[in-house]
């Protein structure tokens, strides 16, 4: 199977997590679209969707799907989201696609993050794939230089601004080894808006798409 089939394949199997009448929180990436296209067989049973990019809207939008700003909703049973790596605890790096920070914060409001990826992002450790930081401008070089300091090699995402007006840094060669402790450090930086370790708002649940279906990883 091609990877395009395992994220349309974890797409449709995260149907199962969405809680009939419920909102349904909803992340970003390919992997992501192949669930709101499965999700939009649903539509008729859902309370409609909080959304964490301006791409992901439009598409739900497309599709028909109510999209509800977050600070109007008093919960969401389940926020389901792709990863850029996954490690056997459920902890994460996302923001390749840039949009770290509102994943972040609807994952918070979140009850359960179910992950949904092809089986090339599950790792025993998280830091090959570099790290996305998301900083406020004026802050860039002073983080750069701060990066330096854990062993990384940053660098600022040429031409990327994300929804928040914020630019992305991405740090390769680090060795995440306590991944919350990471995350604590690099949230406390001033002029940072946050990292892409989700270690806090980890995964609860994977769906693995494999060569032999989806497996479940439950942390
Ligand atoms: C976007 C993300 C995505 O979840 C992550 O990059 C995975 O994307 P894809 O499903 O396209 O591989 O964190 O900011």
């Amino acid at each position: 199977m091609t990877q395009d089939e395992l994220k349309v394949l974890v797409g449709q199997a995260a149907l199962a997590y969405v809680v009939p009448g419920s909102i349904v929180g909803v992340g970003t990436g390919s992997t992501v679209n192949c669930f709101i296209d499965a999700l939009a067989t649903m539509k008729g049973r859902i309370a409609g969707a909080v959304s964490s990019s301006e791409r992901s809207t439009e598409r739900l939008r497309a599709h028909g799907i109510q999209v509800l700003d977050s600070n109007t909703v008093e919960g969401i049973p389940v926020y389901i989201d792709g990863a850029d790596e996954i490690d056997h605890a459920g902890n994460m790096i996302k923001g390749g696609g840039a949009a770290l920070t509102r994943e972040k914060i609807v994952a918070d409001i979140a009850e359960r993050f179910i992950c949904i990826a092809d089986e090339s992002k599950l790792v025993q450790s998280l830091g090959s794939f570099p790290l996305p930081v998301e900083v406020i401008p004026m802050a860039s070089a002073q983080i750069v230089r701060k990066l330096r300091t854990l062993g990384g090699e940053p660098r600022i995402r040429a031409g990327v601004v994300t929804d928040n007006g914020g630019h992305i840094i991405d740090v390769r060669g680090l060795s995440i080894v306590d991944p919350a402790a990471m995350e604590r450090e690099v949230n406390q930086w001033p002029g940072v808006v946050s990292v892409g370790i989700f270690a806090r708002n980890r995964a609860s649940v994977c769906l693995l798409g494999t060569s032999q279906g989806v497996k479940t990883l439950s942390f």
